[in-house]
């Protein structure tokens, strides 16, 4: 089995560039973001702050500076993860909804292009085949149903059980000595463009395969002039009780929007499980080289969904989490799993949701180890629209630099 969560957030890169910032600490300037010169993490954040969730069902009060009182209401202790309910009106749902409509929205995921149905050259082929042995993990030669269902994943933007890869390695003849791998020969001599054909169609006929069907667009939070935006990013402040200076550093808001079948499968906000050597991504400076290091999500539902489209925690509080165990039992599936997940969260126009996929460390007050419990994603869509948006609160890592 795979880990399909492990890859999907490579597959939200598109950001727009933000204007260079400068960061005075101490009197002293730190970094800048425009040259790309690795700032000491240390010298320029404050201390990261969590909330105490005291217990499920435990509700605290915030007095917000415009008068207002918002509640949060403790949904699990692992993650910590409150619902707050009436964090936006009416009129400000709608006025995101509009900005992201004029904005303009694109599929999260792309697929890779079969137009050209022509055999491939030997050539193609072998570029192909060593696409497909980076997945190799264990440089053993050959590509196992578990690799092979990284590598789908990270081509098509598909989630597949071992059943559903064993049915396409036999139906494509890719695994002619039957060994349930695929071996560089197998691979140069199988016919690339049926197994091409034999995925896109996957794609097409069953949709809640997909990791993420949905659309979405980013819009600028820091610094701009929207008077809507700039409420939100102030309460966002307030909520979280975090410095100013890691909400305004943080990446712009993330708009989506699911149709009937959209969803988005069980998953990590944050990628520094992935690959923890590498430095994290700051603000909107999405690449390759660096991770998403998402202390924390603010998700609000821009909508009222007339059924289905529930976020779902499969394993909040969940004392005996066993990820092989749970991969086995294909539990990321949202579509066929929504109802097992251990919280379930209905989404309700005007309500955000708030969790940590982080815990401080206590050596630095910065990004300590991701909480392996904070897995979730978005059930499918039964009947009408789901619009939500994201606003995901970056924290660096104590001991490295950052980008
Ligand atoms: C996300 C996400 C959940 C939902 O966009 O990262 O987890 O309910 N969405 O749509
Ligand atoms: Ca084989
Ligand atoms: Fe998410």
């Amino acid at each position: 089995m795979f880990r399909p969560w492990l890859v999907i957030l490579a597959l939200l890169a598109k950001h727009s560039q933000r204007d260079a910032v400068l960061v005075a600490s101490a009197g002293h300037e730190i970094c800048s973001a425009a040259n790309h010169s690795p700032c000491s993490a240390k010298q320029t954040y404050p201390k990261l702050v969590r909330h105490d969730g005291v217990q499920v069902g435990h509700v605290q009060s915030i007095n917000l500076t415009d008068g207002q009182v918002l509640h949060l209401i403790t949904k699990s202790l692992r993650p910590l993860l409150f619902e707050i309910p009436k964090f936006l009106s009416a009129e400000e749902c709608e006025h995101i909804i509009k900005l992201a409509s004029n904005a303009g929205l694109f599929q999260s995921t792309t697929l890779p292009d079969i137009d050209d149905e022509k055999a491939l050259t030997d050539q193609e082929k072998k570029e192909d085949c060593l696409q497909l042995f980076g997945s190799d993990e264990n440089h053993n030669g050959k590509v196992s149903v578990w690799e092979l269902g990284v590598f789908l994943n990270q081509t098509y933007g598909i989630s597949l059980n071992n059943a559903d890869i064993e049915m396409m390695l036999t139906t494509t003849n890719f695994d002619r000595d039957g060994d349930g791998e695929i071996s560089l020969n197998e691979c140069m001599e199988g016919d690339h463009v049926v197994l091409d054909r034999y995925m896109n169609n996957i794609v097409e006929e069953h949709p809640q395969q997909r990791t993420r069907l949905s659309q979405q667009t980013w819009l600028q939070m820091s610094g701009t002039s929207d008077s809507v935006l700039r409420d939100l990013q102030d309460r966002v402040i307030q909520i979280t009780k975090l410095p100013r200076i890691f909400v305004e550093r943080s990446e712009d808001l993330q708009v989506v929007q699911y149709g009937v079948h959209g969803h988005y499968h069980a998953h990590y906000d944050s990628t520094v499980k992935n690959d923890p050597s590498l430095p994290c991504c700051m603000g909107s400076k999405y690449s390759a080289k660096c991770s998403q290091c998402r202390f924390l999500t603010v998700l609000y539902y821009l909508n009222d969904v007339p059924r289905g489209g529930e976020t779902a925690f499969p394993v909040a509080d969940e004392e005996h989490f066993n990820e092989t165990e749970f991969e086995e039992k294909d539990l990321s599936n949202l579509s066929t799993h929504c109802y097992d997940a251990n919280v379930v969260i209905r989404p309700r126009r005007g309500t955000a949701i708030m969790w940590y996929n982080h815990m401080i460390s206590n050596m630095s007050g910065l990004l300590g180890p991701q909480d392996e419990h904070s897995l979730h994603g978005g059930c499918d869509v039964l009947e009408g629209h789901k619009w939500i948006a994201n606003n995901w609160i970056n924290a660096p890592i104590e001991w490295k630099d950052h980008l």
